[in-house]
């Protein structure tokens, strides 16, 4: 265990640490853009440079501690040096900050203002690149932004395995570009690499001019995308910052999806399909509970379903997958008893889409599954032919496939042809609009928390399920 001195304070630091990790595990702040704790070490961006007694001024992201040594992040040859490398980093960027979806959260210019400040000391003009290459149909690069840091390549060399950056050419000319036997198109895990990059030369086409960052803020949430259930922020405006008259659509939408980093579920990284979730939260809802199509009140669909339940000679009910911990523990305390209840997948693989890999994707294309057959047992989906009764709690299962004499209660978040078919149906709400959490298929349980308000007449399951089963008197 070296001991070492980082700016006169003594550290005891791990054998085989660097100067950076011992700084970061002491929250003493280098600047870094090349540096990522989760990649190997490039060693490029030189602007993590410390001074080291006895041997001057070197990068501090590579270099090994040893016994003894003293370290010295704000010498004034330190911050000489930042500057120059400052200097030359921003020698041929164009600043076009004002435009830039990076603005905000971009460490070159918060790197900008707390070491150089000042305008450029170069008299040539700037070297001029390509602006809007598409690495892929979902990643846009600006050359000119830049800063050939390498941390994108590595991370489809070291983590997602793609394989598809490499750089061309040499010194100012150096640009990044996608190999063409392995497209990043391909690479499922392609939108982590805008993240990682310092600057804003990767922008994703999604996001791109939608929003500037300070208007939003992160709901922490759990992407259902599949199994593994990662950690997510949710991007939203901010309240202070509501539209009033103009596009109020915006006040309530996703605006973006970013990696939480959890390491015992997803590290820093997230899917695409996690990116990609406005797609599944921000499809047409239903809003009004209904009996056969005629739109009634929340009391009377319950009392329906209370009758209808009641009945039952053989009811069974298709426990939804997606439900929260919460709401499937509010299903087993109140109504479990009186079913026959089977787990329904309420997502399968879409037709082109990746089941598996040893990353992240899992083939279970639902966050809970793991935990509702705990709960309720692993059965196939076949339904007794006798079933009188069919509570289906969730979207997945056609209802042709259902037996024809069966009553059907129908609690379901999304517009769909089967609501107005079912004898009761009941609008829920969805993840956006509720706290609970997901227990992934590993045991990890993540919360996710409310960030929109409920859509329409939209109910939680939780709450009509604990009201359906006192209207049945309680546990029979
Ligand atoms: S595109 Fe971004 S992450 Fe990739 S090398 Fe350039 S600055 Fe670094
Ligand atoms: S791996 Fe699964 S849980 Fe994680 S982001 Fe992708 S779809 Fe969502
Ligand atoms: S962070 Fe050390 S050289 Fe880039």
């Amino acid at each position: 265990m070296p001991l070492i001195h980082i700016n006169d304070k003594p550290i005891e630091a791990a054998a085989g640490q660097t100067v950076m990790q011992v700084a970061v595990a002491n929250g003493i702040y280098i600047p870094y853009f090349c540096w990522h704790p989760a990649l190997s070490n490039a060693g490029n961006c030189r602007i993590c440079m410390v001074e080291v007694e006895g041997s001057g001024l070197d990068i501090s992201c590579n270099m090994p501690v040893w016994e003894g040594m003293k370290v010295y992040t704000e010498s004034e040859a330190v911050k000489e040096q930042r500057k120059l490398i400052m200097q030359m980093i921003t020698l041929n960027h164009p600043v076009d900050c004002g435009i830039c979806d990076k603005a905000g959260e971009c460490t070159l210019q918060d790197y900008h203002f707390a070491y150089n400040g000042e305008a450029s000391v170069s008299h040539e003009p700037k070297v001029r690149s390509t602006k809007f290459h598409d690495l892929s149909s979902r990643i846009v690069l600006d050359n000119e932004r830049c800063i050939v840091c390498s941390r994108c390549v590595r991370f489809t060399r070291e983590i997602s395995k793609s394989n598809s950056l490499g750089i061309v050419n040499r010194a100012d000319h150096s640009m990044i570009r996608a190999a063409e036997d392995k497209p990043l198109e391909n690479d499922p895990y392609s939108d982590n690499i805008v993240d990682l990059c310092p600057v804003g030369a990767l922008l994703s086409r999604d996001f791109m001019y939608k929003a500037r960052v300070w208007y939003l803020k992160p709901t922490p949430s759990v992407c259902p995308g599949c199994e593994r259930g990662c950690a997510i922020n949710i991007w939203h405006r901010k309240p202070e910052w509501q539209l009033r008259g103009l596009e109020a659509r915006k006040n309530t939408c996703i605006e973006r999806i970013t990696p939480l980093e959890n390491p015992a579920v997803n590290g820093p990284w997230i899917c695409n399909k996690g990116r990609d979730l406005a797609r599944t939260f921000e499809r047409p809802r239903a809003l009004e509970p209904m009996q056969k199509g005629k739109v009634v009140t929340q009391a009377e669909a319950e009392k329906a379903a209370a009758a209808l339940i009641k009945a039952a000679r053989r009811p069974v009910a298709l426990v939804s997958s997606w439900g929260s911990d919460e709401e499937l523990a509010a299903f087993a305390d109140h109504l479990a008893a009186r079913f026959d209840c089977r787990v329904k997948p309420d997502c399968r693989p879409e037709p082109d889409e990746i089941l598996e890999d040893e990353l992240l994707i899992r083939a279970d294309k639902n966050p809970n599954g793991h935990t509702a057959k705990a709960r309720f047992g692993d059965r196939g989906p076949e339904l007794p032919a006798d079933a009188d009764l069919v509570l289906v709690w969730g979207e997945g299962r056609d209802f042709s496939t259902l037996p024809p004499q069966a009553r059907i209660v129908f609690l379901n978040a999304w517009l769909a042809p089967e609501n107005g078919h079912a004898d009761v149906f009941i609008p829920t709400t969805i993840q956006t609009e509720r706290n609970g959490h997901y227990t992934n298929f590993a045991g990890v349980t993540s919360a996710f928390e409310a960030c929109f308000p409920r859509a329409g007449n939209a109910v939680d399951a939780e709450a009509v399920f604990g009201r359906i089963g006192a209207a049945l008197g309680g546990a029979p």
